[in-house]
């Protein structure tokens, strides 16, 4: 790629919504997607992909109020290229004031001989039509030849030059299954640009997976060979071993501009709290030693190091924890701290309150402040989302009283709220007194699950912290992830097996996905 005195711009396309929430256990309710869409948009993402409209009411839904609500970014819907998917999206679409239509179809000798069962003609004359009728309605068109990088390269090339011919303004590239390298995808992108005539009508965009630990050096290979646009998603989230994190790549190309000489219009700073919110949303705990947003990112434990740190900062560290929004202490608040404090670290942790939640928030606040000496930025957070959970949840936690004693068989009396209603259950059962109160769940709802994973870690540090349990749980072939936090763990813990109960009732209600990609 010859190199300019002027950096180019790279367009940033977020799917954390859509290829993100594809991931099991990740789907996310209307309020919380428009809450995730919030953040990107405070992000300065360029382009945010909202959902995937004919999948279900849920996703028509939330394409729909992102795109009609969000400002500051074009707001995206995918659709296969047929004629009911590509309707169905532009309905959810057609209000908004900047958005996209994004159509997709799978090009690789694998995809079309299983998947498709169509020849090589047939592909492009869909992609054609596909992306026309797209244009149809609006101007702005993607168009994704899925399985792209293990698509033949000739065959590559005929079906970007008609898809551009036929309206595409963006091509994007996909490494669906996450199988290209390096090397490999940079030839795929400078194939492309060398041998499509028309190439310079499209933008060159690419959507690369992590199945090879590789999705983020991938995208970074395309950028030098001329991509302009890259899809990833919030902590990497998406199918199977996800997507390319928006965090790592953003701030590969930041910290190594002398390199890539690239910008974007990333607000850096919100990384943080994003990468957070997405976290707390979806149930997916970020790793710890996780590259620019994990806890120890910025963590210097070797003595020679901290040594070095004390006398030079670059000395170990190559970008600043602020930059990407660490907060440099997060010991906040306390018993004394007023409503005006609370509300300046709601904002700084990139949370939107209402006057309304703030009152609520404040209440609760005060509340863990007479348990709990110091408040961090993660109790806070926890506060805030907790909040959140209970003002759409269906099923509230109104009590409960265990005895359990060891070599016994435990006791469980748990009163729980649904609308106006309460209701109580009394059960000696189980195995302790964690599963005699899911159970007493499962009676009182009528709901029976199978839980797959259940963990409790504290949100912040501290004996008197607060814990934070996260349970896993299948329910008719579907995976649903629940939250729940208190100072008590047990508490906790039956907070976040309610969580996953409200989540099947709203999952039911918005209506199941009906296809995928
Ligand atoms: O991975 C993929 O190929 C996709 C397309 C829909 C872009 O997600
Ligand atoms: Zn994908």
């Amino acid at each position: 790629m010859p190199t300019s005195s002027e950096p180019r711009q790279i367009t940033i396309f977020d799917t954390t919504l859509r290829d993100g929430e594809q991931s099991p256990g990740c789907s996310m309710n209307l309020r919380e997607k428009l809450e995730v869409a919030q953040a990107l948009a405070d992000l300065n993402v360029d382009v945010i992909e909202a959902g995937f409209p004919i999948t279900s009411l849920g996703d028509f839904k939330a394409v729909r109020e992102i795109a009609n609500t969000i400002s500051g970014s074009t707001i995206c819907g995918l659709a296969r290229c047929r004629n009911p998917d590509i309707d169905r999206a532009w309905e959810s679409l057609c209000q908004g004031d900047d958005v996209r239509i994004h159509v997709f179809l799978a090009t690789s000798a694998i995809h079309r001989e299983f998947k498709l069962r169509m020849g090589k003609d047939e592909i492009i004359h869909r992609a054609v039509e596909g992306v026309k009728r797209a244009k149809s309605y609006c101007d702005n068109i993607e168009f994704s030849p899925e399985d792209a990088a293990r698509t033949e390269a000739d065959f590559l090339c005929q079906v970007v030059e008609a898809a551009i011919d036929a309206g595409a303004t963006t091509v994007n590239i996909p490494d669906t299954v996450g199988y290209a390298t390096p090397n490999h995808f940079a030839g795929v992108i400078s194939d492309l640009i060398n041998r499509v005539p028309n190439i310079d009508k499209a933008v060159i965009s690419v959507h690369c997976h992590n199945d090879l630990g590789l999705a983020v050096a991938n995208s970074l290979a395309a950028i030098e060979n001329g991509a302009k646009q890259i899809e990833c998603t919030i902590n990497g989230l998406g199918e199977r071993a996800g997507n390319c994190s928006l965090e790592e790549v953003v701030m590969a190309m930041q910290t190594r501009s002398d390199h890539y000489q690239v910008t974007t219009r990333i607000n850096t700073p919100r990384l943080v709290p994003a990468s957070r919110l997405v976290s707390s949303i979806t149930g997916m705990l970020v790793q710890r030693n996780k590259a620019i947003v994990g806890r120890n990112a910025f963590a210097h434990e070797a003595g020679i190091h901290q040594d070095g740190m004390l006398k030079e900062r670059t000395t170990y560290e190559i970008m600043r924890p602020e930059d990407v929004g660490f907060t440099k202490t997060d010991l906040v608040l306390g018993k004394h701290s007023g409503r005006a404090a609370l509300a300046d670290r709601a904002k700084a942790l990139g949370f939107h309150l209402t006057d309304e939640q703030l009152t609520k928030v404040f209440e609760d606040f005060k509340d863990l402040a007479d348990k709990k000496k110091d408040i961090y930025d993660g109790d806070i957070a926890a506060l805030i989302e907790h909040q959140d959970t209970q003002t759409v949840d269906q099923w509230k936690l109104v009590t409960y009283e265990i005895q359990s004693t060891s070599g016994k068989t435990p006791t469980a009396t748990l009163t729980l709220s649904h609308g106006d209603q309460q209701c109580t259950k009394t059960m000696s059962c189980g195995d302790g007194p964690l599963d005699v109160l899911f159970r007493a769940i499962e009676e009182l709802t009528g709901k029976t699950v199978t839980v797959t994973d259940f963990r409790v870690q504290s949100s912040t540090r501290g004996k008197d912290a607060q814990g934070e349990a996260i349970i896993e749980a299948e329910y008719n072939g579907r995976i649903y992830r629940g939250r729940g936090v208190s100072t008590d763990t047990v508490e906790a813990s039956t907070r976040a097996f309610l969580n996953v109960i409200n989540r099947i009732e709203s999952g039911t209600t918005e209506g199941q996905p009906g296809a995928t990609t």
